[in-house]
């Protein structure tokens, strides 16, 4: 315990996960204007105004008009101090989009009422698994045509496999969209437009006992429908347990408009009743409190080159632990050294914010001269632990790379592995063919066009990339046990090795990768690298 326990605890740090267009950004925009932090919804993160913001971030981003980076949104709501991460989509998904999800304490699950789980949120929802943190699912979009209910909780049980939990229930859909059910307090909420941008519309509650007035607003159709379903899913439905959210296992799901405003603010309601505060996290002296400990923090994000002309970088880092005062002198365990940060900020949206003090459970952005990689741990003078790292995930696209000129070799291989050292792409090489050529792997196809610019822009070295087939790749996790000269897998395989030397197989589809596993008795392999 210290004296900002009180400051600590009243943190709720989480992270949107979705598909692309299920309305994450609509979501977070209704969250922000209920928490006061904007006035109107659209103002500060608005897709147009992302499109057109005007950022000395990365060249590409403006070329591009798209956002590479993720950002970070800080606002104030009913006592809580809240702390949202962005997970970018579209084509700017990428490796830091899985590391984000390393800095929340929990999530929240958009899904499009109409479509169900789709494939990105599919990705970003294993990394919470991997992590157990808890999720909580507003499925959107309930003013347009939707799924029917019962499917749409089935496809996250099969999909996803974690149980739900509605703790409303959607009374029609589309232009029949009549409200929702709330299931704690027996009454249903009749649905009214509240219109997009503004706080204001008050939704009529009517309890189910009062089934004449029930019937009047909502229509006999639709109140009989309701009354079923209720029966089916109180015989068949998951019991809300805490624990079970807490641990992952079970996600409570509300159902709700986020363009018309309905049913966000009651959902942001039981999301931070349920959530946690600031978790634990694990070093190698043991799980660290977030209040029992002073000031220390891990490094779970770096973005770089924000101003060409200094190739700066911006390390992004949680604070796991006390409190953080921009005079203080913290230790960066993994380079030895004790220093005073420089520049910590907050970035919300496109704007950052100078700031002096900050708690467990905030996200803090400060400039890197080049010292700090991805899982790097700071902490006070005295302490020296080291946070669990973090892991290296699965890139999804590959390609051969070579420079245009053989005489730049060196800048070339500087450049590609400085790169890759901030974690925007992955190197690999032949196993053990001694080729000089370099594989590079990425999460999200953009970041070919990010290396391809940088090694121009920083390096002046031009290359051409290759694109190969490749789909997955596996890391051996048992690899001390596993002769991998004689590993005989399908022959579309490839033996290759990362940075570190580890060894891995790419492969073509999955398929393959079953059959590999098949032929070779005993292997192990994992989408996610803890080396
Ligand atoms: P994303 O961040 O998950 O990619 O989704 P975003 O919020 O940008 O929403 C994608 C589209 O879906 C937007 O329309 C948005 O207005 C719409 N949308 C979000 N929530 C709802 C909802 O509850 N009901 C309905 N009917 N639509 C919703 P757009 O036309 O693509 O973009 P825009 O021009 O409105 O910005």
């Amino acid at each position: 315990m210290n004296d900002y326990t009180e400051e600590i605890n009243r943190r709720r740090t989480f992270a949107i996960i979705s598909h692309p267009d299920a309305g994450k950004t609509t979501l977070t925009e209704k969250f922000l204007l209920y928490g006061g932090a904007i006035n109107l919804a659209g103002s500060v993160k608005g897709k147009a105004t992302a499109r057109h913001a005007v950022s000395d971030w990365m060249e590409i981003e403006k070329e591009r008009g798209i956002s590479v980076t993720s950002s970070v949104l800080q606002f104030e709501y009913d006592g809580y101090c809240i702390n949202i991460l962005d997970t970018p989509g579209h084509q700017d998904f990428s490796e830091d989009t899985y590391r984000t999800l390393m800095a929340a304490d929990s999530a929240v699950m958009v899904i499009d009422a109409s479509k169900g789980v789709e494939a990105q949120t599919r990705k970003l929802f294993k990394v919470c698994v991997m992590r157990r943190i808890p999720i909580f699912t507003f499925i959107n979009k309930l003013d347009r045509d939707a799924n029917d209910t019962f499917d749409l909780l089935d496809d996250i049980e099969k999909e996803l496999g974690i149980a739900t939990c509605p703790l409303n229930w959607p009374i029609g859909s589309g232009k029949e969209f009549k409200g929702v059910y709330d299931r704690e307090n027996k009454c249903v909420i009749s649905y009214s437009d509240t219109q997009k941008g503004t706080k204001e519309g008050i939704a009529t509650e009517i309890p189910l006992q009062e089934e004449t007035r029930l019937r009047e607003t909502i229509g006999d159709g639709a109140v009989d429908r309701l009354l079923e379903e209720m029966e089916l899913l109180d015989g068949a439905g998951a019991d809300f347990d805490l624990e079970a959210v807490r641990a992952g296992d079970l996600t409570p799901v509300c159902f709700g408009s986020a363009l018309t405003n309905f049913g966000v603010e009651i959902f942001l309601k039981h999301f931070l009743n349920m959530t946690t505060t600031p978790l634990p996290r694990k070093s190698d002296i043991g799980m660290i409190e977030p209040t029992e400990k002073e000031f220390s923090a891990f490094v779970f994000k770096i973005q770089a080159n924000m101003n060409r002309a200094h190739r700066d970088r911006i390390a992004f880092m949680r604070i796991c632990s006390g409190k953080f005062d921009a005079q203080m002198e913290v230790r960066h365990v993994q380079g030895g050294k004790v220093m005073r940060l420089s520049q910590p900020q907050q970035i919300m949206a496109d704007e950052r914010k100078i700031l002096s003090e900050a708690y467990a459970g905030d996200i803090i952005g400060v400039f890197d001269p080049g010292l700090f990689s991805i899982g790097d741990t700071l902490c006070v003078p005295k302490e020296k632990f080291c946070y669990e790292g973090i892991p290296t995930f699965a890139p999804e696209h590959f390609a051969r790379v070579r420079q245009m000129d053989t005489m730049k070799r060196k800048q070339f291989v500087k450049g590609i592995e400085q790169i890759a050292q901030e974690g925007a792409i992955q190197i690999f090489q032949e196993f053990n063919t001694g080729l000089e050529e370099i594989i590079v792997g990425v999460v999200g196809v953009l970041q070919f066009d990010v290396l391809k610019y940088r090694l121009e822009n920083e390096y002046n070295v031009e290359i051409r990339l290759d694109n190969l087939p490749y789909e997955h790749i596996r890391w051996i996790e048992n690899k001390e046990e596993v002769d991998i000269a004689k590993l005989t897998g399908t022959s579309d395989m490839k033996k290759v090795k990362d940075m570190k030397g580890n060894p891995l197989l790419l492969f073509v589809n999955s398929w393959s990768i079953g059959m590999t596993l098949d032929r070779n008795k005993g292997l192990v392999l994992t989408e996610f690298s803890r080396n």
